[in-house]
């Protein structure tokens, strides 16, 4: 299954390092090609010398070694993935914020392969908000996490926090690949976010999208072997890592960033919130504080899924979003038809957990041959599943 696989094992300091001598075995008798680069911390927990055996390549924990260096850029070029276990708390933290100290978290910055990690650490720090948080940082960055198992841990007590058993890392690894192969070859445009339009130097005129479902979308596009460009609006959170990111502002230069490449795209999913409206005018100063009362002109923006249903091509996939307060289902038909979409999905304000700013959602999607398929609240990250699948299935 792992047949000519590059993996790169990156190993932190954790007791559940002595574990990654199976994994290592497990690893080369499924026939994958292993690197191993270790933080100087983890050669505390198991022998440079057992590793280098097993995989059959020379073990590297040091950035630079007498007169040597490690080439850490290489290295994640070499990697068809890199897999990070076990992961400590400390390198997570270190992989959130983008702090370079060791060979290993080198090659993780400078990494352009997908990167995959399996945490460990005792029940309490696990459930700390400052590892959660970190968790959820390197996960938007488009990192994927094996979750932690239930069981015995180092300091004798029981809980979560125990890094998942080898067999199970090498079973993730095989559904990795098995995904990655899908959507290989496939570019894919996404675009997510609000949009701001200016109204003065200092003030705009926006919406409360956070850019989290079509981030969540992006990444599962990623993950799935496609090449992806995202187009987005600002938003909070950090663009993943490994897509081509262009940053806009208004509808307008979303409307530009998504036409210039639409015609080498295989699919395209429009889940920006993008502003129907813009002021007529953005002067070029302040706006005084004046009259009691204040009215702004605004014209109609272009609108982006519309205009790519005109010029989309035989086999190009065009999915919208529609965003409903009523008469739901109705609306979200006539979005498919106006806008000669392949798939519109709908969430509608009206359900609990869907919507802006939440990390869950709950969506039905309408496809072009009259289906209807309907979906629980569930984590974004969940629903960018379910919506890549439907696409798949078309
Ligand atoms: N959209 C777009 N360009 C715009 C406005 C919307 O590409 N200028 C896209 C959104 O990204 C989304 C879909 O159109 O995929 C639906 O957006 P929505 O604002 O709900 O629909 P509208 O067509 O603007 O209709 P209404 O505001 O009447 O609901």
């Amino acid at each position: 299954m792992l047949q000519n696989k590059k993996i790169l094992l990156g190993i932190s300091g954790s007791i559940a390092a002595y574990k990654t001598a199976v994994l290592v075995r497990l690893l080369i008798k499924a026939g994958a090609a292993v690197k191993v680069v270790m933080t100087p911390a983890a050669k505390d927990f198991v022998s440079p010398l057992t590793l280098s055996t097993l995989s059959k390549n020379q073990v590297l924990s040091d950035l630079s070694n007498n007169d040597s260096w490690s080439n850490h850029v290489m290295l994640g070029r070499w990697a068809d993935v890199m897999l990070i276990a076990p992961l400590s708390c400390n390198s997570l933290a270190k992989m959130a914020h983008g702090i370079c100290d060791n060979l290993l978290t080198a090659v993780y910055l400078s990494s352009t392969c997908p990167v995959i990690v399996a945490p460990a650490m005792d029940e309490d720090m696990w459930l700390h908000p400052a590892v959660q948080n970190n968790l959820q940082i390197i996960q938007q960055f488009g990192n994927q996490v094996i979750p932690v198992e239930n069981g015995e841990l180092a300091s004798g007590l029981t809980g979560d926090g125990r890094m998942a058993e080898p067999e199970t890392i090498l079973s993730k690894l095989e559904d990795f690949f098995l995904y990655t192969k899908e959507l290989a070859g496939k570019k894919v445009l996404v675009t997510a976010g609000p949009t701001y339009e200016a109204l003065d130097p200092v003030r705009f005129i926006g919406n409360h999208s956070s850019g989290k479902m079509g981030i969540a979308i992006a990444t599962e596009f990623q993950k799935r072997g496609a090449t992806v460009t995202l187009v987005l609006g600002p938003s909070a959170i950090a663009a993943p890592a490994g897509m081509k990111v262009v940053h806009v502002q208004s509808a307008n230069e979303m409307f530009t960033a998504c036409t210039t490449v639409f015609d080498k795209m295989d699919i395209a999913v429009m889940s920006a919130a993008v502003a129907d409206y813009t002021p007529v005018t953005v002067t070029e100063e302040k706006i005084k504080k004046s009259d009691d009362f204040f009215s702004v002109e605004f014209k109609k923006t272009k609108d982006i899924l519309k205009h790519l249903g005109t010029v989309k091509k035989e086999g190009q996939i065009l999915v919208g979003f529609a965003l409903e307060t009523h008469d739901e289902i109705n609306n979200a038909l006539k979005k498919l038809v106006d806008k000669n979409a392949d798939l519109i999905i709908l969430n509608s304000l009206n359900d609990t957990g869907a919507g802006f700013g939440t990390d869950t959602n709950k969506i039905t999607i309408f496809d072009k041959n009259g289906g209807e398929h309907q979906f629980e609240t569930k984590l974004k990250t969940a629903v960018a599943a379910d919506i890549v699948n439907t696409i798949i299935r078309l």
